[in-house]
């Protein structure tokens, strides 16, 4: 069977090379079938998604409440492609770009996936995590792990609204797969204000699900995205309740719009470093 040209291209995609100041960072990828261990020492808390396992009458906007949050880290993993790539290189670009002194950010936390690997690879000393989120559900279930974890790097926990809450000294922020439930018009204003709370030398990962103009390439990458969550053991059902619930709640945009709006915002370069189906994640340099 032929690969068609568009699979071909983003496969190369997969193989990049960051080159900023001193470092040239090369890293290959490949779709894995299951998640890797656990890149962090904090405990997993998480039981089943079956939240759109039974038909439902009405199915209501999603959002991340209590329900949500005492299983999205098992929701998470099974709907994302990727998700724990990117955790996982989120920790390598700490190591790597976290400066003395200065903060971390993870925006949109949930329960600190992103945060815990960031912190546990650290090497930078002075450093502190700030993890935000407005969910108090995710952040009070972030803070019994933390408890229980063994990582040396202070993470403050922020129950905030990321549109508001101050950033400062930061030299890595992660926006992972949290823009994409803010509102169209207040994104510009977002991403302006994180590039001003940066230093020189900061880096912004930024991962979204993304759509696709060309709408042959967005309906094959949704058919392989459900796909994906059928070989993860969700039913048919609960792709189709899923979907209805977060229809008007998370709005992807294509990678071309992330990359205008980063430029926009004022970072000198911006690099696709991961994409599988309708999924990617951009790293973004000040
Ligand atoms: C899909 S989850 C993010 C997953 C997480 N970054 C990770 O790597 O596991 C989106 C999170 O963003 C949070 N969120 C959405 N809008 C927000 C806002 N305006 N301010 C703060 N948190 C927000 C939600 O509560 C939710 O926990």
């Amino acid at each position: 069977m032929s690969i068609p040209k568009w699979v071909d291209a983003q496969l190369q995609r997969t193989r990049f090379t960051i080159q900023h100041t001193c470092y040239e960072v090369s890293i290959f990828f490949f779709i894995m079938k299951r998640s890797p261990p656990d890149m962090t020492k904090a405990a997993s808390t998480t039981a089943t998604d079956t939240l759109f396992a039974r038909p439902l009458d009405d199915v209501a906007g999603f959002c991340f409440d209590d329900k949500v949050a005492a299983v999205f880290e098992d929701m998470i993993k099974r709907s994302v492609p990727g998700y724990a790539t990117v955790v996982g290189i989120s920790g390598v670009l700490a190591s790597h770009f976290a400066q003395p002194d200065s903060h971390i950010y993870d925006l949109g936390c949930a329960l600190g996936a992103t945060a815990l690997a960031m912190a546990d690879s650290v090497s930078a000393p002075g450093c502190t995590v700030m993890a935000v989120d407005n969910s108090a559900s995710m952040i009070q279930r972030l803070r019994e792990r933390i408890e229980t974890s063994t990582i040396a790097t202070p993470i403050q926990l922020v129950e905030d609204d990321i549109l508001t809450t101050p950033i400062d000294n930061a030299s890595l922020v992660a926006l992972n797969y949290t823009l994409q439930f803010v509102a169209l018009e207040q994104r510009d204003e977002l991403l302006r204000r994180i590039f001003n709370g940066m230093r020189k030398g900061g880096v912004l990962v930024l991962s979204e699900k993304i759509h696709f103009e060309d709408p042959a390439i967005a309906r094959l990458c949704t058919e392989l995205h459900h796909e994906f969550k059928r070989r993860q053991g969700y039913s048919d059902l609960e792709i189709s309740q899923k979907r209805s619930a977060i229809e008007n709640v998370l709005i992807p945009e294509t990678i071309d719009t992330h990359e205008r709006r980063l430029r926009g915002a004022g970072f000198s370069r911006v690099e696709v470093w991961f994409q599988c189906f309708n999924f990617a994640s951009l790293v973004a340099f000040k």
